[in-house]
């Protein structure tokens, strides 16, 4: 199939050359989001793949059939940022990566929680500058501290099972309990019930109208005062002006993002040396207790070569008119 790749990066394109030998598409790679500007580049091509960043609303699916596309592939889980209603009414199928690696996110999560806790951010700087006093530095003992999992699916599971050979004391909260996260103890409770027992608090669910800004004014001050909130999921699930609140208030005692509401004007780019425009941003990183990472969760050299193994897998059953299981 002939494929526009759009927001490529080096490690997307080493990725799918490397997997589409398997495939024989014809694939080309343009650095550009796709956007109603550059649509136009995926004239006379079948499909086009695309990341987290491209917004695909009704009017970009209309210009897309205009150049002739019938598909689009994410090579990502989520689809929060395609208008899947008017895909369907336009004829176009889309197809994601449901799964690649729910290990790679859970263990970013992990490595959030285990940074803020010890500090270990500030202590490398700190002994590199000959500084190598502890004030300021403690942490706790990850073992027996409550940690509450919102979404309780792949990526949730993974981080469960790592929390459990800590010692942890696992909290849930899902639509459906996952059988898994049972046979490692974890105790299912409404959210409020989560919100206010954990020390520690991983968001793992799905972006949709409903859990979008699940932590907000109401919801942080039912927290344990003094929690430590992660967010890897996608970051419309916090409202960033009440966690900032939270944060001034020091009822939220630490916060690891790996994503964040307005990142698509940011990730994954080097603005370093622009003057950053987004003041919740600026004002988030001057928070010694809080770690910003640029949505890296995904990005292991296992998840990019699954990535790439099912992007290409996706289309060529699509070629060959059979039903993909990834389609959406
Ligand atoms: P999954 O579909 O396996 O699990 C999601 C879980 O959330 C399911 O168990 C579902 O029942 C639950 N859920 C849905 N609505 C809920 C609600 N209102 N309250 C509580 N739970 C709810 O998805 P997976 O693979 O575990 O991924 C989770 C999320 O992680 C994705 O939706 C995506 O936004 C994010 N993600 C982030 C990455 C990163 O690089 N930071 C990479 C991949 C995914």
């Amino acid at each position: 199939m002939r494929v526009a790749v759009f927001s490529s990066k080096p490690y997307d394109r080493d990725s799918l050359i490397s997997a589409n030998a398997a495939h024989g598409h014809q694939l080309e790679f343009f650095e550009a989001a796709l956007t109603p500007q550059t649509c136009g580049l995926a004239e006379g091509f079948e499909a086009v793949c695309v990341f987290v960043h491209d917004q695909l609303d009704e009017h970009l699916l209309r210009c897309l059939v205009g150049e002739g596309v019938r598909v689009v592939a994410l090579r990502c889980a989520g689809f929060n940022n395609v208008d899947l209603a008017a895909a369907r009414a336009l004829g176009i199928q889309v197809v994601r990566v449901p799964a690649y690696s729910p290990h790679a996110v859970a263990e970013h999560a992990v490595a959030l929680m285990l940074t803020l806790n010890r500090h270990t951010h500030r202590a490398y700087n700190r002994v590199r500058e000959g500084n190598f006093a502890l004030n300021g530095l403690l942490g706790f003992d990850m073992h027996g501290k409550t940690v509450g999992i919102v979404g309780t699916g792949r990526i949730g599971a993974v981080l469960a099972r790592i929390l459990h050979g800590f010692g942890c004391v696992l909290l849930g909260a899902d639509l459906q309990e996952n059988p898994d996260c049972l046979a490692l103890g974890m105790r299912y409770v409404d959210r409020d019930t989560l919100l206010a027992e954990s020390d520690i608090i991983s968001l793992h669910c799905p972006l949709t109208p409903e859990t979008r800004h699940m932590i907000d004014v109401h919801s942080i001050p039912r927290m344990k005062r003094g929690v430590m909130l992660i967010n890897t999921g996608r970051g419309a699930l916090i409202d960033t002006q009440a966690i900032i609140a939270g944060l001034k208030n020091g009822h939220i005692g630490a916060l690891g993002l790996d994503v964040y509401e307005q990142e698509e004007h940011l990730f994954f780019e080097d603005h370093s040396n622009e003057i950053i425009q987004d003041d919740l941003l600026e004002r988030l990183l001057t928070f010694p207790n809080v770690l910003v990472t640029s949505h890296q969760g995904f990005f292991t050299r296992e998840a990019l070569t699954a990535i790439a193994e099912t992007t290409l897998g996706n289309l060529a059953r699509l070629e060959r008119g059979e039903p993909c299981p990834n389609a959406l």
